[in-house]
């Protein structure tokens, strides 16, 4: 079976798109794949001329305004009569996230999926719905930091006094069976997608979430926009901006 991974987040480095695709890779081994960067118009004609060969062609999205990315929309445009002349048989499957916690937002940008494989007389596998996809994503670089701490305590511990204390046992295995729980709606997905992609199947969308309740992720998701901001001097930069028009 012959697999393509196509990145169609716009950023060209990092995204939460990338970190699924990544994750994902590990769902399917003994599958060759091929991942591709989808992000720009400059990335069009390449992955154009791979779609002929492929069985299955697994886009990872963002949802943007409760929809496709631009670049997406004109790409499905050029690819619907690429297709038509240089004939395709693969199976589009499509992993979309957004930034709000509701993976059920994704709903109409798989829709608008389905609706153009049915134009373009491509199979259309299924797909999958996560939301909160920037916190899982950023869940993914903050929780292998903490456990990596823990790991280094318990390695001192063995060095300096031979044995490790339970109480950094019972914090490591905390961290682990909560960064688990938080992304097990995702890795469940994940799970029944690769095995509908190994059996040639149609997938019944799939939505999730990263589990964390509504009313935690909203002040977690402030803060974390408010410090993001902060990071790339937007938010110092519009600060004193008004304190410039105050004077
Ligand atoms: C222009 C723009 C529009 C967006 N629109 C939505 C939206 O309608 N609903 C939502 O939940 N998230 C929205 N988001 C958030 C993205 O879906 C979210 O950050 C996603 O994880 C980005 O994936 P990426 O890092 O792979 O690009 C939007 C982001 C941008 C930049």
């Amino acid at each position: 079976m012959n697999l393509l991974i196509l990145n169609a987040s716009p950023k060209k480095k990092g995204g939460a798109s990338r970190f699924f695709s990544g994750l994902f890779r590990l769902f399917l081994p003994g599958i060759r794949k091929k991942v591709v960067s989808l992000s720009c118009q400059q990335d069009f004609q390449r992955v154009l001329e791979l779609l002929p060969g492929m069985d299955v062609v697994c886009l990872f999205v963002p949802l943007y305004v409760d929809g496709l990315p631009s670049h997406i929309v004109e790409f499905l445009i050029q690819a619907e009569g690429y297709c038509k002349n240089h004939p395709c048989q693969f199976r589009l499957y499509v992993l979309a996230n957004n930034g709000f916690v509701e993976g059920k937002q994704n709903r109409p940008a798989l829709n608008m999926l389905q609706a153009w494989c049915e134009r373009a007389e491509i199979t259309w596998g299924g797909g999958i719905g996560i939301g909160g996809g920037v916190m899982l994503q950023v869940l993914g670089i903050i929780y292998p930091i903490l456990i990596g701490i823990i790991l280094l305590q318990m390695a001192l511990s063995l060095c300096s006094i031979g044995t490790i204390s339970g109480e950094l046992w019972r914090s490591f295995v905390i961290q682990m069976l909560t960064w688990l729980f938080l992304n097990s709606g995702m890795l469940w997905c994940m799970a029944r997608l690769s095995s509908a992609i190994r059996r040639e199947r149609v997938l019944p969308n799939q939505f999730t979430r990263v589990m964390i309740p509504s009313w935690l992720f909203i002040p977690i998701a402030d803060v974390f926009m408010i410090l993001s901001s902060l990071f790339q001097g937007r938010f110092l930069f519009a600060l004193l901006q008004q304190d410039k028009w105050h004077s």
